[in-house]
């Protein structure tokens, strides 16, 4: 039997935290105690104008590629899970394949899920490998989502930052993902989008996101809890013993409302909010990075990914590192 486990894990955050004031210094009217309070947020990354997800994706992607103690011509699958793609095409994971020197004919294409798109990109990679087809991904979630931001609408642009994270997924003779589960439900669109487009050479609509925070608030907090509850029935194991818990990094009380829906302590809840805000697709792999690198998440440890974004989309995985 073929499984598939995570060999090595790299993230990116471009240039200087910005923080809660340095955004009030920019003219938001807003507060470091408001979006403290509502959000958890400290501060956040935005990249330079002349840096893409696909920059971004590099970095992360090096860094994973060095942990897993592998070249970049040993993946055959490249997935980026992004929303703000370098440009309409060719995909953002064919730029990168390029950037990272890969000549080998690996396959690379875009996920759009969002913030949950991590979550799906690593599932489908997972499948590839154990299908048999494909020996090593790279899987990365990569957003400049400051770039897609309505910066007059306080409601929102404090919100998010610019990030990547990457993992290398290779083929094992022991499971690395115990259970995964993916879901939809296109309807709830209005709730959470960017509803312009690119017609007849210009943009057609509005080009920012627009968000009914408290919808969003509610609908997270029910599917992050319901979707937990179904990988760990999927692997027929219970919540104790699971050791980390990594939900996508939107707002610190959607990850407490989540964690005390399935009885976790926050202290097994791997917490990156607050040094770079929502970066979407990005802000799991994000997250994932630094507890393995400081230590938290070691070899054995089960822990479950989970996101929830537009679409809206949900998913979550529970692994063994
Ligand atoms: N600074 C100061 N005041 C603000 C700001 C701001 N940045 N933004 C809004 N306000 C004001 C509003 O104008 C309003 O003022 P009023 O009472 O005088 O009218 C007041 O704060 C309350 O506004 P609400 O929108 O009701 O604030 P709420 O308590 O709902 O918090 C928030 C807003 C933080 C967006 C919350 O709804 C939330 O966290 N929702 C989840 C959204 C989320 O995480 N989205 C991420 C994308 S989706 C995803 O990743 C799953």
């Amino acid at each position: 039997m073929i499984y598939a486990r995570i060999a090595g894990t790299g993230s990116f955050l471009p240039g200087e935290p910005v923080t809660n004031d340095d955004l009030v210094a920019r003219g938001i009217d807003t507060s470091d105690q408001w979006i403290i309070e509502r959000t958890g947020i400290r501060s956040r990354h935005l990249a330079a104008a002349e840096m893409s997800s696909s920059d971004l994706a590099k970095t992360a992607s090096e860094r994973a590629l060095e942990a897993a103690g592998v070249r970049p011509d040993d993946i055959d699958l490249i997935i980026v899970a992004t929303s703000t793609p370098d440009c309409i095409f060719p995909s953002t994971a064919a730029l990168l394949q390029s950037k990272l020197g890969i000549r080998n004919g690996a396959a690379a294409f875009d996920v759009q899920a969002v913030c949950s798109g991590f979550v799906y990109g690593l599932t489908i990679a997972e499948k590839f490998i154990r299908s048999g087809s494909h020996q090593r991904a790279l899987v990365v979630g990569a957003e400049v989502f400051s770039r897609i931001l309505d910066w007059s609408d306080r409601g929102t642009c404090v919100l998010f930052g610019d990030g990547a994270g990457a993992v290398v997924l290779e083929a094992a003779g022991a499971p690395g993902i115990l259970a995964s589960a993916l879901h939809a439900d296109g309807s709830h669109h209005p709730i959470l989008c960017v509803p312009g487009g690119v017609a007849a050479g210009q943009v057609v609509g509005d080009p920012f996101l627009r968000m009914d925070g408290q919808a969003v608030f509610k609908f997270a907090v029910r599917v992050l809890g319901d979707v937990a509850l179904e990988v760990l029935d999927q692997a027929g194991v219970t919540v104790d013993s699971v050791d980390w818990l990594i939900p996508h990094q939107a707002n610190i009380r959607i990850l407490q409302a989540t964690a005390r829906r399935l009885g976790v302590s926050m202290d097994k809840v791997i917490t990156t909010v607050d040094r770079h805000g929502n970066t979407s697709a990005a802000s799991i792999p994000l997250a994932l990075d630094l507890a393995v690198r400081d230590g938290r998440i070691r070899p054995g440890h089960r822990f479950i990914i989970e996101g929830v974004g537009g679409g809206f989309t949900w998913g979550a995985a529970l692994l063994q590192f």
